[in-house]
């Protein structure tokens, strides 16, 4: 017997369009966990270790977002990309690699550039399943709101950083 949890929702949209959009938003988010688990690895420059832990704990939340991401399309009878060489055919927004020598700033606005992609993703998701799929509206107004806070919290480190290096180069 089909499962409910499908039977409930086909009427009103393309579970197979919820699915795939699932996987991608899935494929970001492992790669989000990547760019900030080297980041926090390479990283150089001014309030290195705070940054540091940031980047560590917002890696842990998107690595805590792929699981919610598989256990939904689970749950809808999708089978979650298997293979991550898959990541970068699915995913829109992009990787961004660590460069310009690690520096601290760079890569504050490096991932603050990947989460705006990510609110969007959200965005749209709960968008496409407002009042027709409660369940996956929920998730991604979840992780909506984690990605804001990931954003504004980059955001208060860019502007800490500046200051910091404008106040250092009052006693050069
Ligand atoms: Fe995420
Ligand atoms: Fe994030």
């Amino acid at each position: 017997m089909a499962k409910e949890s499908v039977a409930i929702i086909k009427d009103k949209l393309s579970v197979k369009r919820i699915i795939e959009v699932l996987n991608k938003a899935l494929a970001e988010e492992w790669l989000a966990f990547y760019q900030y688990w080297i980041g926090a690895t390479v990283m150089k420059g001014a309030m290195r270790s705070d940054i540091q832990r940031e980047f560590e704990q917002h890696a842990l939340e998107e690595f805590g977002h792929a699981k919610l991401l598989v256990d939904r399309i689970i749950q809808l009878d999708g089978t979650p990309l298997l293979n991550p060489q898959q990541w970068f055919e699915y995913a829109e927004c992009r990787y961004i690699e660590p460069d310009n020598d690690f520096e601290v700033t760079r890569l504050l606005l490096q991932n603050v550039a990947s989460e705006r992609c990510a609110i969007k993703r959200y965005h749209e998701i709960a968008s496409l399943t407002d009042g027709k799929d409660f369940t996956t509206c929920d998730i991604a107004k979840k992780i909506l709101a984690d990605e804001q806070a990931h954003e504004q919290e980059l955001q208060d480190f860019i502007d800490d950083v500046k200051i910091l290096y404008s106040e250092t180069s009052l006693y050069e």
